[in-house]
């Protein structure tokens, strides 16, 4: 299995002077917890916010404020902390930090060490919205783009300054999920894809309805995976509480009638399905229009089958590459090949349900199966192993692709 998403990467975190700067802090334990080595060069400003022995405990390594502290220098050169750097993210981005990398200034350290690195750079802008949308600073900040910086837009909110606006940063997860993403491999540049997640509800009446336990989670993170490996990503979901994955389309569905004409319609643009979704079996034979009220007796719903909708999809005349999941609580290898050869899928992921693992939780244990091989991706995060996943699938769709022999 992989480790985190940033595992040995050297990430140099600029953080600037602004209110914002106490959430670096956080930033720096996210950015560990993914795996990332970090060093941090504050601003002479971003003291006046936050202590550097905050930072120095919180990365394992010496806080950098000065271009002119001579045992800093003597253990670490500026130039060498530049060549260090795999990644350079600053956050928080000051207004006037972002209009001095515009100027190529190198009057401290940290914007002598941005024109000295040949890593990537990432800024996370936070200001007050009216300074945000001042003409002066989205100037400054489209020529950083035209020159290649990565510009992560702050979030919108109520900001310390008491207005509401654009201009928060970003909290410490969404950046390490950009950079993370920024990091990716596009192995899936160029083709389109689509997931579907979540559960699906069958009305009873207006008010109950028969649903499952899925969460919607894997999915979303098999399509955020699938977003950041290059893909165009479709997001068919069923009634979850979770924010659509940045850059991916979305369709909300409610029953699996309405999540099978939501798939069919989108199958027909699609190189790849990943059908993540946990669609509900059964549904109610007739929905009744008014609540159903008690009668001191046993109550009979009767229940009819749903369509299948991944083995409807695997017999369409151009189907995509297809991918199921399996949810099993016992003998899972056996079920899932079963399911893998019954569909007519080209790849299972396996996982076993009902341990605490799969539904609803932040980790999930995946068994991938394919005609002629397995590969266990172990237990992880899941949106490290939807990652895995995701390059899992790309290399088969190469391999099937290339083994199809035109007609
Ligand atoms: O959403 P989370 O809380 O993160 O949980 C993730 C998950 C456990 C829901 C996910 O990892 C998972 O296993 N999804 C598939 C659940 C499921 O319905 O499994 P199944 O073994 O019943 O179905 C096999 C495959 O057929 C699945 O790809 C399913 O999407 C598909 N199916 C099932 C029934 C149906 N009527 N139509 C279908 O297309």
């Amino acid at each position: 299995m992989s480790d985190g998403p940033l595992e040995r990467v050297h990430i140099l975190l600029g953080v600037c002077g602004g209110i914002a700067a106490y959430k670096a802090a956080e930033l720096v334990r996210r950015l560990r917890d993914a795996g990332a080595e970090v060093r941090v060069v504050m601003t002479e400003n971003a003291t006046r916010f936050v202590g550097a022995t905050t930072f120095q405990a919180l990365s394992g390594n010496p806080v950098r404020t000065s271009l002119w502290d001579e045992s800093a220098e003597a253990a670490m050169g500026h130039i060498e902390l530049a060549r260090w750097a795999d990644q350079v993210l600053i956050a928080p981005a000051s207004a006037d930090f972002i209009a001095r990398l515009v100027h190529g200034r190198a009057d401290d350290l940290l914007s002598t060490l941005v024109l000295a690195t040949s890593a990537p750079v990432s800024v996370a802008p936070a200001m007050n919205q009216q300074m945000w949308s001042n003409a002066a600073t989205q100037a400054n900040v489209s020529l950083l783009r035209n020159r290649g910086v990565r510009v992560i837009p702050p979030a919108s909110g109520s900001q310390a300054c008491g207005e509401v606006g654009e201009g928060r940063m970003p909290e410490p997860e969404v950046l390490v999920d950009e950079l993370a993403a920024s990091r990716v491999p596009p192995v899936l540049a160029g083709l389109r894809v689509l997931v579907s997640a979540g559960p699906t509800f069958e009305d009873i009446d207006p008010v109950r309805f028969i649903g499952n336990r899925s969460s919607g989670r894997m999915g979303f993170a098999v399509a955020a995976a699938a977003q950041q490996a290059g893909a165009r990503v479709t997001l068919v979901s069923g009634p979850v509480n979770l924010p659509t994955p940045a850059g991916v389309g979305r369709v909300d569905v409610r029953s699996a009638r309405e999540m099978r004409d939501a798939v069919v319609k989108a199958c027909a643009d699609s190189d790849i399905f990943i059908s993540a979704a946990a669609v509900g079996d059964y549904r109610v034979q007739s929905t009744s229009p008014t609540k159903l009220k008690k009668t001191g007796k046993p109550m009979v719903v009767e229940l009819v089958q749903n369509p299948d909708i991944l083995a409807e999809v695997a017999g369409l005349k151009n189907r995509p590459f297809l991918v199921g999941f399996a949810a099993e609580t016992n003998d899972v290898e056996r079920y899932a090949r079963d399911k893998l050869e019954r569909k007519k899928l080209d790849m299972i992921a396996a996982n076993q349900v009902g341990t605490g693992l799969g539904f609803e939780g932040s980790e999930n244990a995946l068994l991938l199966i394919w005609k002629d091989g397995s590969e266990d991706l172990g237990r992880a995060d899941k949106k490290a192993l939807a990652r895995t996943l995701v390059e899992r699938i790309a290399s088969r769709y190469r391999v099937t692709i290339e083994t199809v022999v035109p007609a």
